[in-house]
């Protein structure tokens, strides 16, 4: 049977908020299956805020996705045929497969996921790069000691909701800022945190004053903007701010904004530390089989927003992330592949 392979390709570089422009979806051939490769069908695409930085034509932490490129993405799918020794048909794999149906891989950054674990989604969340941003941001970079206060802002969202859990199992108070009350309550009675606090209708920084008297001793920051100036005028001594990301500041047609409190690192004595989690993939292993103890105890919870679409609903999925409806992880699911016994998907 002849397979399509459709795809969502990079039609032109977007200014601010991608646009349905800024992409195009097409129909390619499934390139033949060689030795020592194999076919994967792609059914759980991870939506990534980083997805945005990649679109743009600068030097950065990895080379920008090019025009008339396929859309990068992690993924998780099925093996639908295989000439490859160590993946059999049926096995759920992760990779960086990208936004489209199928992919031909040799098995390079390819991993097994196990279902035993986790559901395929919560290998692209908790058990993927999200848990181990978390993880590592959190206690490599942030150290929070137990009775130390931890704040962190996209709390609401993959990275953030495992961060602050992370944070509490390490004895510490911990303080979630989010998007809406429905956010909120999430954080605090399904996740544990102490409080949250929610920016779209409280004064941000009247709040830590009261959540935070002694000051923030690590703050985990996802967003910049507003709300890292905020938590730059509450520091403890010795404070560490973890920058995550920014994503109050990935669509800015304008220059982007930098913190203008930071003169509150030197009155602080406190450090304000960049990571990319890249760097880490040496120490996944304990990481992911921390983060996969702490669920199987129900010391820490995940949550999976499902999206089931097709590969043209990608751009106005991505832009979710943006518009803040997602509560943890943000992951479409495709439709699924079908698979047959080694010869073949129909
Ligand atoms: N350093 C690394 O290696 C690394 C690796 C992975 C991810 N990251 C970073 O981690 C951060 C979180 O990523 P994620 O995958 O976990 O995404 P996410 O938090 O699940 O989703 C993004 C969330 O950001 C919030 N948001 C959107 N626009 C905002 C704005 N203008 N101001 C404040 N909040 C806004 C929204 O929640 P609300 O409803 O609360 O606004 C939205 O749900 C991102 O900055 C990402 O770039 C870093």
């Amino acid at each position: 049977v002849q397979l399509t392979n459709r795809q969502c390709r990079l039609a032109a570089r977007p200014q601010g908020l991608p646009r349905a422009s800024d992409w195009e979806c097409v129909d390619d051939a499934v390139a033949d299956v060689g030795d020592r490769q194999f076919l994967v069908g792609v059914e759980y695409l991870s939506i990534d805020p980083a997805m945005r930085g990649w679109m743009n034509p600068v030097r950065s932490y990895i080379a920008p996705v090019e025009i008339g490129e396929v859309m990068r993405a992690a993924a998780v799918g099925r093996v639908v045929q295989s000439r490859h020794p160590d993946f059999r048909v049926g096995d759920y794999v992760s990779g960086a497969f990208g936004v489209q149906q199928y992919t031909v891989s040799d098995g390079k950054g390819v991993t097994a996921v196990d279902p035993a674990i986790g559901s395929p989604a919560a290998h692209l969340g908790v058990l993927g790069l999200g848990g181990l941003t978390a993880y590592f941001g959190m206690l490599d970079v942030g150290k929070p000691q137990p009775g130390q206060t931890v704040v962190v802002s996209g709390a609401a969202g993959s990275v953030g909701s495992i961060a602050g859990q992370i944070a509490r199992v390490q004895g510490c108070r911990t303080i979630g800022i989010a998007g809406g009350h429905a956010k909120c309550d999430w954080l605090v009675e399904e996740l544990g945190f102490d409080s949250a606090i929610d920016y779209k209708s409280e004064d941000v920084r009247r709040r830590l004053r009261e959540l935070a008297p002694d000051g923030v001793d690590v703050y985990f920051d996802n967003v910049g903007g507003d709300i890292l100036d905020d938590v730059l005028l509450r520091l403890a001594p010795r404070a560490r701010v973890v920058i995550s990301g920014a994503i109050s500041q990935y669509n800015a047609t304008e220059p982007m904004r930098g913190p203008s409190n930071y003169l509150q690192l030197l009155v602080r004595r406190a450090s304000m530390t960049g990571f990319v989690i890249f760097d880490y993939a040496k120490r996944y292993p304990e990481a992911l089989s921390q983060l996969a103890e702490w669920l199987r105890t129900g010391a820490i919870r995940s949550r999976e927003d499902l999206i089931e679409a097709r590969i043209d609903d990608f751009p106005d999925v991505l832009l979710r992330l943006f518009r803040g409806e997602n509560t943890g992880k943000l992951v479409m699911a495709l439709p699924a592949t079908e698979v047959s016994d080694g010869a073949g998907a129909s």
